[in-house]
């Protein structure tokens, strides 16, 4: 149990990003991705891997949901629930370095909750300073 989520948030979030994974568009890794985006006033956006035939333009789940949400005025997150994998869920799978970089731009890491989650009942919960820690954000920039 998380102190700032509770457990029905953090099902809700699980099985949002599940549903989202169903719309992975992934045919040449075959990796399926979905994310659900907590934001501060607790509304929820949603994402998944969007591949392409030149590669390197795909985009991962994680930005999806973040673009998404940034792109609708939302600037302020609370949690992002990941789930992934190419057939069966396996792992528990964690966001690439330019999403980290991405997501630290609009939290405070301290504060923001990475789930990474095999299911509703099993998933590992870390903060984004956790996973990325020393980070670069805009208040170097001050
Ligand atoms: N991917 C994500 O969408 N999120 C992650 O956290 C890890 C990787 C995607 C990118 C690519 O479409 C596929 O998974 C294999 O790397």
């Amino acid at each position: 149990m998380n102190e700032k989520l509770s457990r029905d948030l953090i099902s809700e979030l699980i099985v949002k990003a599940g549903e989202a994974r169903e719309f992975s568009y992934s045919p040449y890794s075959g990796f399926k991705v979905g994310a659900a985006l907590l934001t501060d006033k607790d509304e929820i956006y949603t994402g998944c891997n969007i591949e392409n035939a030149a590669y390197s333009p795909g985009n991962c789940a994680e930005r999806t949901a973040v673009f998404k949400a940034v792109s609708e005025g939302k600037t302020s997150f609370k949690a992002i629930a990941i789930i992934a994998g190419k057939n069966e869920i396996t792992d528990y799978t964690s966001p690439c370095g330019i999403c980290r970089q991405v997501l630290r731009e609009f939290v405070n890491p301290k504060e923001f909750y990475v789930i990474m989650a095999k299911s509703e009942n099993d998933y590992k919960i870390m903060t984004l300073e956790e996973l990325f820690p020393m980070s670069f954000g805009p208040e170097n920039l001050d």
